[in-house]
């Protein structure tokens, strides 16, 4: 417990040079709104907007959570939003944020996941993110975060191109998946998928394995969002074609292949520190490691 404490506060210090030294990021433009990006997929009526339409808020009662996804499907791209998690005693909800090939759990659909853990008041929420093809998951991993993400608005993106997929939390990349190239690998690159978002209750399973249970005196539990921002290829049936929205594709140019040399430093600085769980080193579960763990996301 010393121990921990003593790790928490080295990481909030090396957070606080990581903020004064990190160049800001551009501001993302907003691309319209809700309206004209998402439809409501449950509970229509657990869905609210600021009076300006610019932050969208889910809740989760007793009685169901809610959702919403885009009206559009891309293969490849820049997917990013804020995302403002629910506060206090939280325990048993998750705030899933995630690009799906379907709107329902089916058997052969691809998946990029981030899930947000809630957690008793006072303890960290974790951020669990997971890969799936074909409908096979199993390569989840846990990251502690370096801020409270109940206390402001963070950016959550996902860059996918055919080289690799990133999950960044602001600009730090926390995930790298690669692409090994051959042919019916791990790797989702064949099916567009849409974005969605949804607050739901998991507390069979969500906090401590589920021994914490979510204390509905608290509810409505409201996660929140803002700035939406995609940069794709729009999926266009019945021909697989694929419309950029840009002409510059700079989500699929060399420098996107690859991590730059700041993400390295970022990326490496997240390994040392925030891992709770990485499946590629979780050799109780897998007698053989899964293939892809042995590419390295340095190339
Ligand atoms: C919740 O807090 C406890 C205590 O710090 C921690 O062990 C756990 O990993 C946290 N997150 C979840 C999702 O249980
Ligand atoms: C799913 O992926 C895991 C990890 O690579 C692998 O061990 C397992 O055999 C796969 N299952 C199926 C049904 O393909």
């Amino acid at each position: 417990m010393e121990k921990r404490a003593t790790s928490v506060e080295t990481l909030l210090f090396i957070a606080a040079i990581m903020a004064a030294t990190c160049s800001p990021t551009k501001a993302a433009e907003s691309t319209g709104s809700f309206g004209d990006n998402f439809n409501i997929m449950w509970s229509e009526d657990h869905f609210k907007t600021s009076a300006d339409g610019q932050i969208w808020y889910l809740s989760l009662d007793k009685q169901t959570g809610c959702g919403f996804q885009t009206k559009q499907r891309y293969r490849f791209g820049w997917f990013s939003m804020k995302l403002k998690l629910v506060g206090g005693d939280s325990a048993g909800v998750v705030t899933a944020y995630y690009m799906c090939s379907e709107n329902g759990a089916g058997p052969q659909r691809d998946e990029l996941d981030f899930e947000f853990l809630g957690n008793r008041s006072g303890q960290p929420y974790l951020i669990q993110t997971n890969v799936y093809k074909n409908g096979n998951g199993s390569r989840e991993m846990r990251h502690m975060l370096w801020f409270d993400p109940t206390e402001d608005y963070h950016t959550y993106s996902i860059l996918w191109n055919n080289n690799q997929i990133l999950y960044f939390v602001d600009s730090v990349p926390i995930r790298v998946f690669k692409n090994n190239g051959e042919a019916n690998n791990f790797f989702p690159n064949e099916k567009p998928m849409y974005l969605f978002s949804s607050i739901w209750n998991a507390d069979d399973w969500a906090t401590r394995g589920g021994l914490e249970k979510t204390d509905w005196k608290n509810a409505p539990f409201v996660s929140s969002y803002q700035d939406f921002n995609v940069d794709a290829c729009q999926w266009i049936d019945p021909y697989p074609a694929c419309v950029s929205t840009t002409t510059e594709h700079w989500w699929d140019q060399y420098d996107a292949w690859h991590l730059s040399d700041t993400q390295k430093m970022d990326y490496a600085w997240v390994q040392r520190n925030l891992v709770i769980y990485d499946y590629c080193k979780d050799t109780e579960r897998f007698s053989t490691l899964p293939k892809e763990c042995s590419l390295s996301p340095w190339d």
